[in-house]
């Protein structure tokens, strides 16, 4: 029985690295909504709650809250590329931001309101609150199905099950890492994904506190056999070896190549703004 520690994602809701993640994510979806091969299986390992109440103070200040409040440095809008401006309207329809409150769409939220009337999602999470949540949000869609299950250990079943046999997989993998075994699970559990559908199409996030386990990640994925391309976005200098989530990466493998140009022209405007000590930096890197 995998053991769940305390991560709550509402403390990182809406940070720079959801940013990130969420603004890359709809722009990997909707390249691959275009690329019409037929209806997608949207599968996610790790869901949480699908939306989260923002409370006054928290990360997502120096993350979505600098993006929507219109913070000194964020560049104009009106010079957003194509993937910052789609992730802005999408938040439009599906996030709440107002003076009676914050609400901001977890990727799950986000991919329902993306995914098309044929596409199905399968969203597993263990946390008894976040379930609770995600049931009580999302649950009434007749394209959702929640599952109380631990996401990665079910992986394989899950791309296997009959339920869904005829539809593209389209897995999301997005763990809390709060241990240092999430590392070395998450690039199993890509690999696991491609040899039981070599056709899947994977989304993996990853922070970035130095870039030891990322380089690590990704040469081991190489060894693997499993290749593809990491998009970056380092918000804090690494130099500082702040002990802290100074970027992230999302890391796809077999992606509509749209994406990755859509992804990689989104990381400059996203680092002016996004950027805490006046410098930023955005890589692409092929495994
Ligand atoms: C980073 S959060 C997910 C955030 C979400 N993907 C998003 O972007 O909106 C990670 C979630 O994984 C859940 N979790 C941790 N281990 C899990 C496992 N083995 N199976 C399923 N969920 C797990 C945690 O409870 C937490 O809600």
């Amino acid at each position: 029985m995998h053991e769940l520690g305390d991560y709550d994602h509402h403390h990182h809701a809406g940070n720079h690295g959801d940013v990130w993640k969420h603004c890359a994510l709809a722009a990997w979806l909707r390249a691959l909504l275009d690329e019409a091969r037929g209806p997608l299986r949207y599968l996610e390992t790790h869901a949480g709650a699908g939306r989260y109440r923002l409370a006054k103070a928290g990360e997502w200040r120096d993350g979505i809250g600098r993006l929507l409040d219109g913070a000194e440095g964020v560049p104009a809008r009106a010079e957003a590329p194509p993937a910052v401006e789609a992730f802005l309207q999408l938040f439009a329809r599906v996030g709440i931001w107002n003076e009676l409150g914050r609400v901001y769409p977890g990727s799950p939220n986000l991919a329902q309101h993306l995914l098309g009337p044929d596409d199905r999602l399968v969203l597993c999470e263990l946390a008894p609150r976040a379930l609770e949540i995600l049931r009580a949000k999302l649950g009434g869609d007749g394209r959702v199905s929640v599952r109380a299950e631990d996401g990665p250990a079910h992986l394989t079943p899950l791309l296997t099950e009959a339920e869904g046999a005829g539809l593209r997989p389209v897995v999301v993998i997005d763990p809390p890492y709060s241990e240092k075994g999430e590392w070395l699970a998450a690039g199993r559990s890509l690999a696991l994904a491609r040899a039981a559908r070599p056709d899947t199409a994977l989304f993996l996030w990853y922070p970035i506190v130095s870039r030891t386990r990322p380089n690590a990640l990704l040469a081991e994925l190489g060894r693997a056999g499993v290749h593809g391309v990491a998009l970056e976005l380092v918000v804090t200098p690494l130099a500082l070896r702040r002990q802290a989530l100074n970027g992230s990466g999302v890391l796809l493998v077999d992606p509509p190549a749209r994406a990755v140009a859509e992804i990689a022209a989104a990381g400059p405007w996203l680092g002016r703004a996004l950027t805490t000590r006046g410098a930023w930096e955005a890589r692409q890197i092929t495994f």
